[in-house]
């Protein structure tokens, strides 16, 4: 995702600096380019040298240095970047952005920046927490400066608090939020349904369905490299969500719908997830027990139905609704059966009768419209969802709505 985009590094002096140098190594991995200003305190906790080994370029430290303003002065530094990240940001650093002071390269170039501009403080937990720094950061996110962490945990200082840097992969996966989306999907909202939902019977049994969310994960993820702003509401699963989505996590099919609803308007709605279709109807607040009995009846209730909700005609229906139908049996007659009674536009026929698709890499899906069905040839779920992407992306753009 940061394929040839470029990051002006900046770093402070704080013990956490150590990390900053995996970031270079961790924005390299992913195609970025990446420009190190050190501040003089920085030199002290890092060599300027593992820095400029890391990033193949020369590091910069010194406002006044006539070679550096020749080659390469502040303001080039600034112009020549998508994005300008201060990590670690300590307090001294914030304050100095926040009052617009320009007394060393880092804060100047932080200063003359008109790109987004990211920071990762990393402090001791007092500092952190003293109204000046509060104050200063407050001012800094009101003026539009975006921030990551910190994190709570042991600081090198001996406390315990929150003070630590985030981590390396959280601000890559922030920078790659903060830069401005490319791709077919750009300027397009999704909202992607995954996983299983768990309705509970008990405080400690619940129901539940194999679906890994693996599928819907790879749909979001899919939207995302399209350059879409994703909202991705995920039942309880393992699988890791895509950096760049919004993440809402829920348990059951009235959390999901309830999530659904709060991140409209959208353009696309992608219902993957397996929503349960019952729930016990009065679920016991204490664990429910043997004493012996040798059976015992459950009661359920319908749950709402997300697909049908959200492709229900109004002013919030977004432009294209997208359902997945889980099919044992007649696949396709049963999928389009689906589309018509739930009113959504496509509905993805998934044949799981062979096994192997819950928790799979592989899927077998057609997708279903109104002209008929489409059949794709089994594929990892990744490439299904890259191709569904892309049927969005053309759908979309001929129809040239944006919610
Ligand atoms: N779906 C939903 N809310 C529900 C049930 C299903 O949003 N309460 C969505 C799923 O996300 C999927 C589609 O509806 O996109 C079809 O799900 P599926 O389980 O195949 O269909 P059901 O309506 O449950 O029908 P059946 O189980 O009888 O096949």
């Amino acid at each position: 995702m940061l394929e040839s985009k470029r990051v002006l590094l900046i770093v402070a002096g704080g013990v956490a600096a150590y990390k900053s140098l995996e970031l270079v190594r961790l924005l390299r991995a992913r195609g970025a380019q990446v420009r190190c200003v050190l501040t003089r305190a920085a030199t002290q906790f890092v060599a300027p040298l593992s820095f400029a080994a890391l990033s193949g370029n020369k590091v910069y430290g010194e406002l006044f240095s006539l070679t550096d303003e020749s080659e390469m002065g502040h303001i080039r530094l600034t112009r020549e970047a998508d994005v300008a990240v201060a990590a670690p940001a300590t307090a001294d650093l914030l304050a100095r952005m926040a009052g617009g002071r320009a007394n060393d390269l880092a804060a100047a170039a932080l200063l003359a920046s008109d790109k987004p501009v990211l920071v990762a403080p990393a402090m001791n937990a007092r500092m952190w927490a003293r109204p000046a720094t509060q104050r200063n950061m407050a001012l800094l996110e009101r003026d539009g400066v975006r921030r990551v962490g910190p994190a709570e945990g042991d600081l090198a200082c001996g406390e315990t608090g929150p003070g630590r840097m985030a981590e390396p992969e959280e601000i890559a996966a922030e920078i790659e939020r903060l830069l401005p989306a490319e791709g077919p999907l750009a300027g397009v909202r999704a909202l992607v349904t995954s996983g299983p939902t768990h309705e509970p019977i008990d405080p400690v049994r619940y129901i539940a369905n194999r679906s890994s969310g693996k599928q819907g994960h790879a749909i979001a993820r899919a939207l995302c490299d399209g350059g879409a702003e994703v909202t991705l509401v995920a039942g309880p699963t393992a699988e890791p969500p895509p950096a760049r989505a919004k993440t809402v996590r829920v348990e059951t099919a009235e959390q999901m719908l309830a999530a659904c609803r709060a991140a409209l308007p959208v353009d696309v709605a992608v219902c993957v997830a397996a929503v349960g279709d019952w729930r016990a109807a009065a679920p016991a607040n204490r664990k429910l027990k043997r004493n012996g009995a040798a059976g015992r009846r459950l009661e359920l209730a319908a749950n709402p139905d997300i697909l049908e909700a959200l492709s229900a005609p109004g002013p919030a229906r977004p432009a294209l609704v997208v359902g997945f139908a889980a099919e044992t049996e007649k696949a396709s007659a049963n999928a389009a059966a689906k589309r018509k009674a739930k009113g959504c536009d496509w509905i993805v026929a998934n044949d799981v009768s062979n096994g192997g698709v819950f928790g799979g890499e592989r899927n077998r899906v057609q997708p279903i419209d109104e002209t008929g069905a489409e059949s794709w040839a089994p594929a990892t779920k990744a490439e299904v969802a890259r191709r569904l992407a892309a049927r969005i992306a053309a759908a979309l753009a001929a129809r040239g709505a944006r919610a």
